[in-house]
């Protein structure tokens, strides 16, 4: 038995996705080339851009098509930064939040460590909930210094959402460019680009059943930020390199069929999420669901539980055919607490001690049920294993 209940680290692939990646491959072309087999290539390349443009409400023209979320977080990062600093010197300060990705953090402190940048990191409250008066005070202050600021609209780990129309609202006055990475976004929450006053956003094809591989920028038409690739000048000249048009076509079917059942699927998921924590909580009253009360995206499931090591869990349920996981699947092999929760101020026993349960298109009631079953052997076995070490 097989139970895969670690959606947000990549997603089932779905069949029109496949379907639309076999078509493609099917075809012999670059799509920057002008013969006919060229041509043929663009337009598959073409549909797509116009497909993830109407998914989330942009103009076509602002889709630029990449390898997924780390790269579009990069690009995102230290392009702004790069032609912020250009226009003027003294704006040398990102603001974000301690719980982003990793593809976001490690950008941000790479500046801060080479290029002059400063982070300045939000408050995060215990719930997971980003503070956005501590923005509000920071950029009444600081706002000349400010290059730009960065907010995921749901956070990967804790299902967290932002509240992004209103970070826009709050930097708009100041004229300071916002991005989201909304990669643990997209295909769950509705999205819209064109009324969200985002500079920039960071989605990703694996997390909506594309096949890994395939994300895109959403770059707002009046936005030039600095490329990190140099080339061919494709996609707007952001991103030089070979247009990769049969991931863009599976990308662009993944996302219309995640966005047709999203309302019903997140509501069957939030009811078996529900379900789940209100189980285990009978179970093992000890145990915590670390974001309660916060607004959070139904599929997520995000428990801590007291006197364990999460990779204990996680093998212990990995025994029992239970895939999850403890957190950033970038992350995993890396022994240590999760920087989501020290940065909500969860102290460092708890946060070694989390599972991330992440629910998807697949997932059916008998998965809840093989979960259920088996979380109190293994909470029993990672506690005596967490005595022994002791
Ligand atoms: C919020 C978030 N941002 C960025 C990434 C990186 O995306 P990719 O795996 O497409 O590089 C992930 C992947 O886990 C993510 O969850």
């Amino acid at each position: 038995m097989s139970v895969f209940l670690d959606h947000a680290s990549t997603t089932t692939l779905r069949e029109e996705s496949k379907a639309a990646l076999l078509r493609a491959l099917e075809e012999t072309g670059n799509p920057s080339s002008v013969h006919s087999s060229g041509q043929l290539v663009r337009s598959i390349l073409e549909d797509a851009r116009d497909q993830i443009a109407k998914a989330i409400n942009c103009n076509r023209s602002e889709v630029i098509f990449l390898s997924g979320g780390t790269e579009a977080d990069n690009h995102a990062i230290k392009g702004i930064y790069w032609q912020q600093i250009a226009k003027d010197p003294n704006r040398n300060i990102i603001i974000t939040a301690a719980t982003e990705h990793h593809a976001l953090l490690d950008p941000a402190i790479w500046l801060e460590a080479n290029q002059g940048a400063k982070v300045h990191y939000l408050r995060v409250e215990s719930d997971g909930m980003v503070n956005l008066n501590s923005l509000q005070e920071f950029l009444t202050e600081n706002h000349r210094r400010v290059a730009l600021i960065s907010l995921m609209t749901v956070n990967n780990e804790t299902g967290v959402i932002t509240d992004i129309q209103k970070v826009s609202e709050i930097a708009k006055p100041f004229g300071i460019p916002v991005h989201s990475d909304a990669v643990a976004a997209f295909g769950h929450v509705p999205i819209d680009f064109a009324s969200s006053g985002l500079a920039a956003m960071s989605i990703s094809g694996h997390k909506v059943g594309a096949p890994i591989g395939i994300g895109a920028l959403i770059v707002r038409r009046d936005m030039k930020p600095e490329s990190l690739l140099h080339g061919g000048g494709q996609e707007r000249a952001l991103r030089s390199g070979t247009m990769n048009f049969a991931s863009a076509a599976a990308f662009a079917a993944a996302a219309t069929a995640s966005l047709a059942d999203m309302d019903s699927r997140e509501e069957k998921l939030g009811k078996l999420r529900d379900e789940l924590e209100n189980k285990v909580l009978e179970l093992i009253p000890e145990a915590i669901v670390t974001t309660k009360g916060a607004n959070r995206v139904p599929h997520n499931a995000h428990l801590i539980f007291p006197n364990t090591q999460s990779d204990s869990l996680l093998f212990l349920l990995d025994q029992q055919g239970i895939s999850v996981s403890s957190g950033s699947a970038c992350q995993a092999g890396v022994l240590g607490p999760s920087h989501v929760l020290i940065g909500m101020g969860i102290e460092e026993n708890l946060a070694k001690a989390c599972i991330r349960v992440t629910l998807g298109h697949t997932t059916t009631a008998a998965d809840i049920d093989a979960f259920i079953a088996a979380i109190g052997p293994a909470v029993s076995g990672a506690i005596k294993a967490q005595a022994l070490q002791n």
